[in-house]
């Protein structure tokens, strides 16, 4: 019963075990997408909570790439540094960080515009319509991914992980319910081009990781074959890690239950050799341990529940008998 509590290597990265805070945007940013004291302390706090790996929220490639005006961003050298504070923090306190590399295409509400999507149709009448990217227009985003890639090496990130689910620029490019006329293959192009142009400045030794939506809840659109496909392309191009979640490419809310993602996340398990990530209303330590007991996801992944109780890992330490997993600090409570 001590799987969720031992460590797991992927490259150079070792965690300390297996619990690892999901990507939450905290919308808290300063105009100029930078960092504040609010994300030094969320952070900080779930790193001495002994979290495994915290995935930093998605944090913008371009101003336009914003969801909103108050989301980090990731294209200047100040937001830059201002993160690398967060990263020393979070390492010096014993956990690995990550950062979502983040582009919202047609579901961006910043002020910076055009917006920019695969198609000319609006995400739902309460947006804007959106620029159609050209496939010439496509080094475009794979090179404003590279610059972030880059800024987020020199931040001393442990992992970078490419936010393609949600509905988001590469998630929409995937799916067939934004593309209904045209083949995989070709919708996998962006986040194709967007991998190779990371991989020239992020380092091999360093996990590259893919945020996926495993099925759009609707019949149109991806299907598990089509899941598979995407799985296999982006294996084949050396990425590490599948960070499995759903939805978001019509305003279309699933009807969710603790554990409902975490079937795309076995399904990968059984057919490839690539490490996941699974989630969703994960709430207690059982579910948790079930997931990694079961060969379900090496990793398990908390997003609200981590921000009720930013303190989950040391519960565990207290229930598996693990002392090491409770602060020294924080030994008497
Ligand atoms: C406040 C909030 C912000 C979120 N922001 C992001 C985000 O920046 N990137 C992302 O991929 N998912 C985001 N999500 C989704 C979470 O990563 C996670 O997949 C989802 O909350 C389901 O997990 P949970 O039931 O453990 O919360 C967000 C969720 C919440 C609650």
């Amino acid at each position: 019963m001590k799987t969720i509590l031992s460590p797991f290597h992927l490259k150079d990265m070792t965690l300390k075990n297996r619990i690892v805070m999901a990507p939450m945007c905290m919308y808290s940013a300063e105009a100029d997408g930078l960092a504040t004291p609010w994300h030094y302390t969320h952070y900080t706090t779930r790193a001495a909570g002994g979290v495994g790996l915290i995935i930093v929220e998605a944090t913008a490639v371009s101003p336009e790439g914003r969801i909103t005006d108050q989301d980090l961003g990731i294209w200047n050298d100040d937001q830059r540094d201002q993160l690398r504070q967060i990263v020393l923090a979070v390492q010096a306190l014993g956990s690995k960080i990550g950062l979502q590399l983040q582009h919202a295409g047609r579901k961006s509400e910043s002020s910076v515009l055009p917006h920019y999507s695969v198609s000319d149709q609006a995400f739902s009448d309460d947006y804007l319509a959106p620029k159609k990217l050209r496939e010439a227009d496509f080094p475009m985003i794979a090179q404003a991914f590279q610059a972030a890639a880059k800024r987020a090496l020199e931040a001393g990130f442990d992992l970078i992980e490419v936010h393609a689910a949600h509905g988001y620029l590469l998630s929409e490019a995937i799916s067939p319910l934004t593309r209904p006329d045209m083949a995989l293959t070709d919708r996998l192009e962006l986040i194709d081009q967007v991998i190779k142009a990371v991989q020239v400045v992020w380092p091999e030794t360093k996990p590259l990781q893919v945020r996926l939506s495993a099925t759009d809840y609707v019949p149109e659109g991806l299907s598990r074959s089509d899941l598979l496909a995407v799985v296999d392309h982006l294996a084949s191009l050396g990425v590490d890690s599948i960070n499995l979640s759903s939805g978001g490419v019509v305003p279309i809310a699933p009807t969710a239950f603790p554990g409902y993602q975490v079937p795309y996340s076995a399904l990968i398990k059984e057919n490839f050799d690539i490490a996941t990530i699974a989630g969703g209303l994960i709430t207690s330590i059982d579910m948790a341990t079930e997931i990694l007991e079961n060969g379900r996801a090496d990793l398990v992944y908390l997003g609200r529940e981590l921000l009720r109780n930013p303190y989950f890992v040391h519960q565990l330490g207290r229930r598996f008998d693990q002392a090491e997993f409770v602060p020294r600090q924080y030994r008497r409570a």
